[in-house]
Order: structure tokens, then sequence, then C-alpha cells
């Protein structure tokens, strides 16, 4: 009891620090408009509500993104998620890596993404079987 009453604290306090360090950035790049991705109004409202979050310069930091250790993991996923896909640098990519990344999007919706952990605190950003009809839909047609 006596350990524990030394440790918290201080344990505590090493955690606040951590969430204080300036690890990482929660920030929004600017980019031109006119490079976001164009798609249907209907895959475009998908994409916004479960994927934008890691995949646009549009993140929405939630509160968990500010405390030590979610907040390394979160930087890090948006992170390396914008560097895999960002739909609002889509026009920036040649034909053929959008149509790979079209390919990947069909394949990976529904099944590695979001990601689980994402689904924990975003309910509503869970894919629906329509949804991924619409999104493969989408990522197989033809222009
Ligand atoms: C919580 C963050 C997060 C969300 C939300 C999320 N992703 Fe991702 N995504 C990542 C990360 C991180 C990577 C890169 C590492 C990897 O491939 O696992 C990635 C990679 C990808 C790739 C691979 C690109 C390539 O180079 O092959 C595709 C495609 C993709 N995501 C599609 C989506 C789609 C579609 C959605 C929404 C339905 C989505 N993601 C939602 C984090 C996320």
């Amino acid at each position: 009891m006596q350990t524990l009453k030394i440790m918290l604290p201080i344990l505590i306090g090493v955690f606040l620090f951590m969430s204080i360090l300036p690890y990482g950035k929660r920030e929004n790049p600017k980019s031109d408009p006119s490079l976001a991705l164009e798609a249907p109004a209907n895959v475009q409202k998908i994409f916004k509500r479960s994927c934008y979050d890691c995949h646009s310069n549009h993140t929405v930091w939630p509160w968990y993104s500010y405390v030590f250790p979610l907040s390394w993991s979160v930087m890090d996923d948006v992170k390396n998620g914008r560097r895999a896909l960002n739909f609002d640098e889509w026009k920036k990519y040649d034909e053929q890596t959008q149509a790979q990344l079209k390919d990947a999007i069909a394949r990976k919706s529904g099944v590695t993404m979001p990601l689980k952990a994402y689904l924990w605190f975003h309910k509503d950003a869970k894919l629906s079987k329509e949804d991924v009809q619409t999104i493969q839909k989408w990522a197989y047609s033809k222009e």
C-alpha cells in the first residue's frame, strides 16, 4: 500500500509528462482543394465518415490523441495512413498509382480498413455490407 502511494503519483506524472512531450504533430496540412478525390456523393460520404481521419488532411483529432500512450499511436496511424493514401491529394497520384490504390481500397474496405482499434472509438465508421459494395463498385468502375 505504501509503495502504491508513492508509485502512483510518479506513474501519473510520467504519463502526463509523456502526453505533453512534443512528439509528432496533430496538424492538418493545407492542400489545394482541386487535388482532392472526386467521386460520386454516395462514395465520398462513406470515405469521409470512415476513412478521412487517417487518409485526408481533414483529420478530426479525438480527445485520446492528446493522452499518452494513445496519442503516439494515433499520430502514427495518421502519418502512415496519409503516406499510404491521401484522398485530399488524390490527383497528385499518377494513373497507375490511382489504379493500384483503388484496387487496394476495394480489397481492404471492411476487411482491415478502417483499423480495428479505430472502430472501438468510432462505431459509426464501421462499414456495412452495402458500404463495401458501393466502394467496390466505384473502385472497379472504369471512370
Ligand atoms: C485509424 C486510421 C485509419 C482509418 C480510419 C483508415 N485507415 Fe487505411 N490505413 C491506415 C494506415 C496506418 C495505413 C498504412 C499501413 C497499413 O497498410 O496498414 C493504411 C493503409 C491503407 C491502404 C493501403 C494503401 C496501399 O498503399 O496499399 C488502403 C487502401 C486503405 N488504408 C484504405 C482505407 C479505407 C478505404 C478506409 C475507410 C473505409 C481506411 N483505410 C480507414 C489507417 C487508417
